[in-house]
């Protein structure tokens, strides 16, 4: 294992030195080389995946199946960024033993950790891949696992009894041997209170600056979604207009006769 590779305790670590954490989502091959090259610390193939990449309405769409294959693309383009796996809807309820077989099918897919959606109920869940030797990041907040429960981006914590009871889950989490918490689309000073309570690191999307890092989908910032901007993303490139550029100028050549030229022809 390369020597500064990056792992649970670098991510600990960080959090001591009050050095932010930085993480995106990459789902193939080139998106992981180029966001590993950068100096990212968490690649996480969240399953989003199914939404973003995929082409469906929510992330219950994302099978073990396609997790495995896209956090095995990602694991063979990451050479030092902590490469995380979602494990998608249904893959570790009901029971601790199949989310167990689960977790390790993506770690023999090349990732070198897991994240699960939900709170306290899943402490035992976590103890025990925890025990197995899989380390296992929590996601507190909006869960998009349960959009249907909930609906689509609620803010999270509002009332004093959610907060409460959030901050209540994210101690039972790190208790149950997480080592690191996503908090989704909750308050910002919720997610301070909380990251201030914890040991391990709180890593926000829609949870404001005061979380130990941050994670956004990569496509969300480079502009490659087609549905409203959400409030949380910050887009920092709009990538769809030179793509729409570069393949009308290859079809213009194309139609006009231009490409090939005799460059990328072969002589006898
Ligand atoms: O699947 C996902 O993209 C996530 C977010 C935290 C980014 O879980």
């Amino acid at each position: 294992m390369a020597k500064d590779k990056i792992n649970v305790d670098t991510l600990r670590q960080m959090k001591a030195e009050g050095r932010k954490i930085c993480a995106l989502t990459a789902y193939d091959y080139p998106s992981a080389r180029i966001l590993d090259e950068v100096g990212i610390e968490i690649l996480l193939v969240g399953d989003s995946l199914a939404n973003v990449v995929l082409g469906y309405e929510t992330t219950l769409s994302a099978t073990m199946k396609d997790m495995a294959r896209h956090t095995a693309a990602v694991a063979r383009g990451a050479t030092r960024a902590l490469v995380v796996a979602d494990m998608p809807f249904l893959s570790y309820h009901p029971s601790a033993r199949e989310a167990l077989r689960n977790a390790g099918r993506l770690l023999q897919s090349g990732a070198r950790a897991v994240k699960l959606e939900g709170g306290s109920d899943l402490a035992a869940t976590v103890r025990q891949l925890v025990s197995a030797g899989i380390p296992v990041m929590g996601h507190l907040g909006y869960t998009p696992q349960s959009v249907h429960l909930f609906g689509s981006h609620v803010v999270r914590g509002r009332t004093e009894e959610e907060g409460d009871r959030l901050a209540r889950d994210a101690l039972a989490l790190q208790e149950a041997g997480c080592f690191s918490i996503v908090l989704e689309c909750i308050t910002a000073s919720l997610a301070a209170r909380i990251t201030a309570s914890l040991q391990i690191p709180t890593i926000g999307i829609g949870a404001g600056p005061d979380c130990d890092g941050q994670v956004l989908v990569l496509h969300d910032i480079l502009g490659l979604v087609f549905g409203p901007k959400l409030k949380h993303v910050k887009v920092y490139a709009d990538l769809k207009e030179p793509i729409r550029r570069a393949v009308a100028s290859y079809m213009a050549e194309v139609r006009g006769g231009v490409f090939p030229s005799p460059e990328q022809s072969f002589e006898d």
